[in-house]
């Protein structure tokens, strides 16, 4: 009796110890830090200026998601002035996930050109590009077609990019670029 109890506090202990560190994980692969970390480690290997997490690119991101893309988990971009890298995953896809997934377009991107050759590699040209040095992610749970999802968009900007004048959550920021800008 006191064995077993002893043997369930124990496993209960471990459970949650298992539990704390998998919230840690999931968390870790959404921070901002994480996210810009993935980022520069692209950004870094080919020679241009690391990226820093930007909060008003991020709220940018967060509003589309969740106005836009939350009902339907759909690979649809939107229309703000800003390179744009989507992805929808299950509901443990984290957006260091999403951006594995960015990255991994790497192989076909042709230097010389900075074109893709033999595949997509737009995502991880928008990952790497060069003035692009403000970055915001959001990540938002969505209803697809084949059950609840993640949708994770990642938003990229800098000074070559002609900024909104509206702020986060003003409805014209979505509408078609180059009206309201
Ligand atoms: C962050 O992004 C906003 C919106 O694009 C921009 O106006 C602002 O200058 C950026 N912040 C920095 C530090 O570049």
């Amino acid at each position: 009796m006191a064995i077993s109890k002893k043997i369930s506090i124990q496993s209960i202990i471990v459970i949650l110890l298992l539990r704390l560190i998998s919230l840690h994980v999931t968390s870790a692969q959404n921070s901002a830090r994480d996210v810009i970390n993935a980022h520069n480690i692209e950004r870094t290997a080919v020679g241009v200026p690391p990226a820093q997490w930007n909060d008003t690119v991020a709220a940018f991101a967060m509003d589309y998601a969740t106005k836009y893309r939350a009902k339907d988990c759909a690979m649809e971009h939107s229309t703000l002035p800003f390179g744009e890298n989507i992805a929808a995953g299950g509901p443990d896809f984290s957006i260091v996930d999403a951006v594995k997934g960015f990255a991994a377009e790497k192989k076909f991107y042709d230097k010389g050109t900075k074109g893709c050759k033999g595949g997509e590699c737009g995502h991880y040209a928008n990952m790497i590009a060069h003035d692009s040095t403000q970055i915001g992610c959001a990540r938002v749970k969505c209803k697809g077609q084949g059950g609840d999802g993640i949708f994770v968009g990642c938003s990229y900007w800098g000074p070559g990019w002609i900024c909104p004048i509206v702020q986060p959550g003003d409805p014209r920021a979505y509408t078609q670029a180059g009206t309201n800008y």
